[in-house]
């Protein structure tokens, strides 16, 4: 059996140590807004935080998350940070298909934790490796930047 914390609240696997995190929280613990894209570390889509840490739960197995505090995009919305990124998404519209936004917040939030007044060269650093087929980039850009004047 496998405990971690997942948003705030304890919670039991007995799924397999190699099982992929992404596949425990979509299927065992039904938490389907992370989402799977490509299944190999590159495309974000499955980004959640590892004790704050942004990592790509396709890639990382069940045993990665032993005891430590997983957050998704169910949970990071209840944090000052995440809220003010949630709450910039929607004021710039970011959003089009939406398969990529789960990680994209993720990301962002992850980024603005680690620091609030992010350049274009940092947000384009810390979030180069979440893809948007439906080529959002720029609207993210400028909510990454909304959100860090919303906590200033
Ligand atoms: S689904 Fe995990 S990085 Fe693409
Ligand atoms: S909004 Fe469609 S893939 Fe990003």
């Amino acid at each position: 059996m496998t405990r971690f914390t997942l948003n705030g609240k304890p919670v039991e696997t007995a799924l397999p140590d190699d099982t992929p995190l992404l596949w425990v929280l979509r299927d065992g613990l039904d938490q389907t807004g992370t989402k799977f894209g490509c299944g190999m570390g590159l495309c974000g889509a499955c980004t959640v935080h590892l004790d704050g840490q942004p990592i790509r739960s396709c890639s990382t197995p069940l045993s990665a998350a032993a005891g430590k505090k997983i957050t998704t995009i169910e949970g990071v919305g209840k944090a000052r940070v995440g809220a003010a990124v949630q709450k910039a998404w929607q004021k710039l519209d970011v959003v089009q298909c939406g398969y990529c936004q789960s990680g994209q917040i993720m990301s962002a939030t992850a980024l603005l934790t680690a620091n609030p007044k992010p350049t274009d060269a940092d947000i384009d650093a810390a979030m180069g490796g979440n893809i948007c087929r439906c080529a959002t980039y720029v609207r993210i850009r400028a909510a990454i930047h909304e959100a860090a004047k919303s906590l200033a």
